[in-house]
């Protein structure tokens, strides 16, 4: 395959390229479950507006372009403020979660070498701290101790005291984690962190545009960011609950001498003096654009009321799920986002995502313990509930009918993955997967 020849007329592109979505799957009327935040179509035409008025630009000069830096300075003060940081928190956007989560690990691996002398760091996490930071951990080359969470699935503080060593640089906490939705105990991890004199970093990359507003609706008592004074940094990603275009997250510290560790300085270079603040180069104006936008369309109040929806929907959907029999919520998670596993020897749970997967829904397996990964994300899910919960039912008794469901489809997949005697086996696996996706 090449580039075409000839250029190809607008209309038939774009047209290829709608042909193309034909398989996607379909979360403008809430059948996904992740992915993607959609508060309306009213506020998704303003994103792309604003996207579009600086689409051309590029974040890496803020010399040429004084309106993209003045926008990303007001993104990340507003969210500062958010979560509760004083004057001095200081941080920067970047194009994602994972990027912000890269940023915080090579911010304390720096850190950690310059102010505690530690050549070697570690970091302690809990097992539900996000994948990216086992990528940051491969990348920076700082190792990651993973602790098993408690019986309520939140952090055990007292085992990740204990995994703590003398090149511990960095404690993690998430608010809440992507796996099951619960909130770890921040001012626990704070008090070991102060008492170490380590940073702790919150990962509030789901919930930063979340929690500060389910806790004014009276749902949550722990406090979660900066006013707990062991916390360090947090990051919050704009472009979930914050409801920006897709490439806008937040990483912010306690002080700018913090922040400093995650800065880049090139200097001697024949192209000039290259400075950059985080991993990107160029960095595309627009998403910047689209979460200023974003923050200023959506105010406080408009957080306030998605927030009070997507709550009591997400309230609606564990009940339900809890009436079913032969599947169960895992733990008590507190806001939006939760999995459910089987409780019954007959129910293979990835053979109930198959079957609702072939009723038109988007499921994410997760595996220790094998389960599906709900998040409500959109007032469409609203709309949806009661259908989803009735096709869950049917799910369940289907699998019920037909044990051999399980040796089908993604459940054999992903039931031969989880039993693999040796995990390297399964990274083959999906390394050729991955090879597999660049084949036309
Ligand atoms: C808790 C948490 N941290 C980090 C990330 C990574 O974010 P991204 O997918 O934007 O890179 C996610 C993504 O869902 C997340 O839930």
């Amino acid at each position: 395959m090449r580039i075409p020849e000839h250029g190809i007329a607008r209309d038939q592109i774009l047209e290829e390229i709608q042909a193309l979505r034909t398989d996607d799957a379909d979360w403008h009327s809430g059948h996904t479950w992740s992915l993607v935040y959609h508060a309306s179509d009213e506020h998704t035409s303003l994103l792309k507006e604003a996207y579009g008025t600086l689409f051309s630009e590029n974040g890496l000069s803020p010399i040429a372009f004084p309106s993209l830096r003045r926008l990303e300075a007001e993104v990340v003060r507003m969210t500062a403020t958010m979560l509760n940081g004083d004057s001095a928190v200081a941080g920067t956007m970047t194009s994602g979660g994972t990027e912000s989560l890269l940023m915080t690990v090579k911010t304390y691996r720096d850190w950690g070498r310059a102010a505690l002398g530690v050549e070697h760091p570690n970091m302690v996490l809990p097992r539900t701290a996000h994948a990216a930071f086992g990528k940051a951990a491969h990348y920076f080359d700082v190792e990651p101790i993973w602790v098993d969470v408690a019986a309520d699935l939140r952090a055990d503080v007292a085992a990740m005291e204990e995994a703590i060593t003398g090149d511990t640089v960095l404690i993690v906490g998430s608010t809440p984690n992507y796996p099951h939705g619960m909130i770890d105990p921040i001012e626990e991890l704070g008090a070991v962190a102060s008492e170490r004199g380590i940073g702790l970093h919150v990962d509030a990359c789901l919930g930063g545009f979340l929690l500060p507003w389910v806790e004014r609706l009276g749902y949550l008592i722990a406090p979660f960011d900066f006013r707990v004074p062991g916390v360090t940094s947090m990051s919050a990603d704009v472009h979930k609950y914050g409801y920006a275009a897709k490439g806008a997250s937040t990483v912010t510290y306690r002080t700018a001498e913090l922040r400093r560790h995650q800065f880049h300085v090139t200097t001697g270079w024949p192209g000039g003096i290259y400075a950059s603040p985080s991993m990107a180069g160029t960095r595309p104006g627009g998403a910047i654009a689209a979460a200023w936008a974003a923050l200023h369309s959506m105010g406080e109040d408009g957080y306030f009321a998605i927030a009070e929806e997507l709550m009591s929907i997400t309230r609606r959907l564990i009940d339900g799920v809890a009436a079913i029999d032969g599947v169960r919520v895992l733990g008590k998670p507190p806001v939006t986002v939760f999995a459910f596993e089987s409780d019954a020897e007959d129910v293979d749970i990835y053979a109930v995502g198959d079957a609702l997967e072939q009723k038109g829904w988007y499921m994410d397996r997760q595996i220790a313990p094998a389960s599906l990964h709900v998040m409500v994300t959109s007032p469409a899910h609203g709309e949806v509930a009661d259908d989803f919960l009735a096709d869950l039912a049917a799910s369940v008794a289907e699998v019920r009918r037909n044990p051999a469901a399980s040796q089908q489809g993604q459940a054999a997949l992903y039931g031969m993955m989880t039993t693999l005697p040796d995990p390297t086996m399964v990274d083959e696996v999906v390394l050729q997967m991955l090879d597999g996706l660049y084949t036309i």
